[in-house]
């Protein structure tokens, strides 16, 4: 079985000039970011502001209008380099199939791609759950899980072909405030024990604090600011202070 990913592995991602509209809408009006390798970078702001776009462009799901993004200097236009990378990404929904079991859904991408033998994706999904502290739930349906624990599924998942890069979007999305420090300590303990890099797309402030090396505050298609946590906290920006403060209305505060 592949080791868990080294700090040699991880994976840096640049993102240059990149602007997108639909239906001649401008959804990102200009975005460069800088993430380096084994860091855990948070891109905060809120809902509408386009930060799930960003990280569909990130992971090659949509194509830029303008700019590139690049994966170790390579842009992820050019053919093959998408295949020369391991990228995983845990969706807001979790997206579990409730005809699968658990571990079945863990270990689909493995079985589809008839990447290993039977008894190895067993041992490598039991392994998975094991980590994220979900012993004994291989065999049961999505469906009589809680919230919680379908997010550490979809994250587990994700942890099967030993990602050099992982992008989550709204991890703690539908959860309560504990199950939301949960999540985030799962996102610390990966990335300190795999040297993963990692990209956290979220409105939470609690968990974009809690677990961020850097953030980027995203705003209306654009990245306003980016620095520590500390540096984001003592922003001069009075759209980084509003948001830190709550004062902005989100409609979809939950979701
Ligand atoms: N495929 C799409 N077609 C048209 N508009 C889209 C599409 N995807 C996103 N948008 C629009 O882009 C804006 C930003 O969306 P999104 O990135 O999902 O915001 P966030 O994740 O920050 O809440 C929204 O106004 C949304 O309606
Ligand atoms: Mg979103």
């Amino acid at each position: 079985m592949r080791a868990p990913v080294t700090a040699q592995e991880a994976v840096n991602v640049q993102v240059r000039g990149l602007r997108k509209s639909y239906a001649g809408q401008p959804v990102l009006k200009g975005i460069d970011l800088d993430v380096s390798r084994g860091e855990t970078f948070v891109i905060m702001g809120p809902s509408g502001s386009g930060k799930s776009v960003l990280m569909k462009h990130i992971i090659g799901l949509e194509v830029p209008d303008e700019g590139e993004i690049l994966i170790e200097g390579d842009s992820i236009q050019k053919p093959g380099v998408m295949d020369k990378y391991r990228l995983a990404i845990v969706f807001q929904s979790g997206a579990l199939l409730n005809s699968l079991t658990v571990g079945e859904n863990v270990g689909l991408y493995l079985t589809e791609h008839r990447l290993k033998k039977p008894d190895e994706i067993d041992r490598i999904v039991t392994e998975k759950l094991d980590f994220l502290g979900l012993k004994g739930v291989k065999d049961r349906s999505p469906s009589e899980m809680s919230g919680g624990m379908k997010k550490r599924i979809a994250i587990a998942r994700a942890l099967v072909i030993e990602p050099q890069l992982i992008l989550y979007d709204e991890p703690t999305s539908e959860l309560d405030p504990l199950m939301t420090v949960t999540i985030g300590e799962e996102i610390l303990n990966l990335s300190r024990r795999t040297h993963v890099t990692s990209i956290v797309v979220t409105h939470d402030r609690d968990l974009a604090f809690g677990v961020a090396d850097r953030i980027a505050m995203m705003y209306d298609g654009r990245l306003i600011a980016v620095g520590t946590p500390e540096e984001i906290r003592h922003s001069p920006d009075p759209v980084v202070q509003r948001f830190l403060k709550a004062e902005f209305k989100v409609e979809n505060e939950n979701i």
